[in-house]
């Protein structure tokens, strides 16, 4: 749930952490440091954003050091609590990202052994640990020291007397940049692209000796080699590139998102899809195991998936997988998560392989920990997202359910064919909607006066009336709930009145007219109705306040369409009201405890 960052080279270390570790503030943001190795290890830290940081800074001509950006598990953001942490000499620093399970057992070990400690973290163990077993070699301490702890971490060790950084992984995702007389490390990629576009990723149990010249790997003492890979990603993709935010690039981004996520898996010729994975697995069911926005996704995929193939789906949030006594008899167990490193959805993947079932990852993230775990993997192809609330990421999971449906649909060649010249169009719809962006806009300018919203829709949209209302809770602190629009009149009718906006959802399918019902019933309660409704559909205007337009598509694709309107919706509405709209509170981009 941090983010942490390693230099060694030629360069002032100062800036070059400084600058990575803004690349990775949608990892955590409530407090940062970092460590030099000089004369002594220097460490300055402190609960404050990284730009606060670095404005506190002297000069440093230290050319070796660690950082770190926190997003507080154990204890509250305070300069005590952020990282580096250090041993009791002072001489040992190390970042941390992940859970140690059993700290405070092992504080109480080695304070009973003389040892002294000024935080409330776990992490603080790992240093001390390092100081208990060294004896000239860090390396050697660092593997000693981690066979003591029981969790998940990925880890950057210094040491005053050495000019090295020693790195290691479980559980949690770490990556070396390779440059020329200098290397990196990193918890994500972006954090490193403005030095190297050439990485590696790191296995779990691997122990790294990072130097200026050298990259060095063991794996259970013994010699390992990780391949190098070229970041297809430019420096720019990774940046606003001119945008307020990254929220609203990502946004601007989904055309050529979608086509990414397809490209490869469509034929040009045949009505064909091909997604490269086994084809002969014997299964009766899906279970879809995902959290958050990509389990909206999931919700949207089973609707799909039934439709077109005719298999049974069931969905579950992962975390609560975790707890069920369910008995999975021939199922095939999709786990969605775009960054591949989501703690609940990681644990539900174990689960479901210790089952014994076959799994298949969606994700964003190459070489992160779901793909290493999962039997089949499929790619979504969004490109970084640095945005916390995710949109291009859930259009592209969208897209590749989509694919996965039509690729077991059991339609005929022709419908096949219809279908697949549907999702190629997409691209183009999804410009329509964004250059509608000024009309959408304005709405979210007078949603951000209200203080409660409901999003409501049924079928295939009722996913996208969840996703809505996260994203505008996320980002805009407005309180929003997500409903299927029949279920408003069991409860949530009791908070409806002149000041509680109603999104209404709408496609052109067999629930259009039961949610016009629904819309006169909210309506006669004077609550005021938006509705997302397609091009030409001009029966809505008699019951709705203001119609948002989205262009006419298969009612099937409609939740594209009608998730992006709803993406600008929040963005607009969280700008109008001063929101952090890429690091809202309390939130990290990557939530690697359960
Ligand atoms: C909301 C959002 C989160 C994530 C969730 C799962 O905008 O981004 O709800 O969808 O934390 O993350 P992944 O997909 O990385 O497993």
């Amino acid at each position: 749930m941090c983010g942490i960052v390693g230099y060694v080279g030629e360069r002032e270390a100062q800036p070059v952490l400084i600058n990575c570790l803004k690349r990775l503030e949608y990892r955590g943001y409530d407090s940062c440091g970092i460590a030099l190795l000089g004369r002594g290890t220097e460490v300055y830290k402190g609960a404050v954003r990284i730009e606060t940081l670095e404005r506190n800074l002297q000069p440093n001509d230290s050319r070796t050091g660690i950082g770190h950006t926190r997003w507080a598990t154990h204890g509250k953001p305070s300069e005590s609590n952020a990282h580096p942490h250090t041993d009791c000499s002072g001489k040992v620093a190390v970042v941390h990202n992940g859970v140690i399970d059993n700290y405070l057992q092992l504080r109480e070990q080695l304070t009973s052994e003389g040892h002294t400690f000024r935080s409330e973290t776990d992490t603080e163990v790992i240093p001390h640990l390092i100081e208990k077993y060294y004896r000239g070699n860090l390396e050697q301490a660092v593997s000693r020291a981690i066979v003591d702890i029981t969790g998940a971490y990925s880890l950057i060790a210094i040491h005053a007397d050495r000019k090295e950084l020693i790195v290691a992984r479980k559980e949690s995702p770490l990556i070396i940049g390779i440059g020329d007389k200098e290397n990196l490390v990193a918890s994500d990629v972006p954090a490193v692209l403005d030095y190297t576009d050439r990485v590696m990723y790191l296995e779990d149990g691997d122990i790294g000796v990072i130097t200026k010249n050298d990259v060095k790997f063991t794996r259970n003492g013994k010699k390992v080699e990780r391949a190098e890979h070229r970041v297809p990603w430019s420096i720019e993709e990774a940046q606003k590139a001119g945008y307020d935010h990254f929220m609203i690039k990502e946004i601007h981004e989904q055309p050529r998102v979608i086509r990414n996520t397809f490209a490869g898996h469509i034929s040009a010729l045949e009505p064909e899809i091909d997604l490269g994975i086994r084809r002969d697995l014997d299964f009766s069911n899906i279970l879809i195991l995902a959290c958050g926005t990509s389990y909206h996704a999931a919700l949207v995929g089973k609707h799909v998936i039934e439709r077109l193939a005719q298999i049974p789906v069931r969905v579950d949030i992962a975390s609560e997988f975790n707890y069920s006594d369910t008995v999975l008899g021939k199922t095939w167990v999709i786990v969605i998560t775009q960054s591949g490193e989501t703690a609940d959805s990681m644990r539900a993947l174990k689960k479901a392989k210790e089952l014994g079932c076959h799994t298949l990852v969606i994700t964003n993230v190459v070489g992160s920990s779901a793909t290493r775990i999962g039997d089949d993997v499929l790619y979504i192809k969004a490109g970084p997202e640095i945005s916390v609330a995710a949109t291009k990421s859930f259009i592209a999971q969208l897209v590749m359910l989509y694919l996965l449906a039509m690729a077991r649909a059991s339609v005929d060649v022709r419908s096949r064919g219809s279908l697949i010249a549907e999702l190629r169009q997409l691209p183009n719809k999804v410009h329509e909607i964004l250059d509608r962006e000024g009309e959408i806009a304005e709405r979210g300018k007078h949603l951000a006066e209200h203080e409660n919203v409901f999003f409501v829709a049924r079928g295939i949209n009722f996913p996208v009336a969840l996703e809505g209302a996260l994203k505008m809770k996320e980002i805009s602190y407005i309180h929003a709930e997500g409903y299927a629009a029949g279920e408003l009149k069991h409860g949530p009718f009791a908070l409806l009145t002149p000041d509680t906006p109603v999104i209404a959802i709408t496609a052109r399918d067999n629930t259009y007219e039961t949610l016009l019902v629904n819309i006169k019933e909210i309506k006669a309660r004077e609550s005021p109705v938006i509705a997302v409704a397609e091009e030409g559909d001009d029966e809505i205007e008699k019951y709705v306040d203001f119609v948002i337009r989205v262009p006419k598509v298969d009612p099937m694709f409609s939740p594209v369409v009608n998730s992006i309107a709803l993406q600008l919706l929040a963005y607009y509405t969280a700008k109008e009201r001063g929101c952090s709209i890429d690091t809202p509170r309390n939130l990290a981009k990557s939530v690697t405890v359960e």
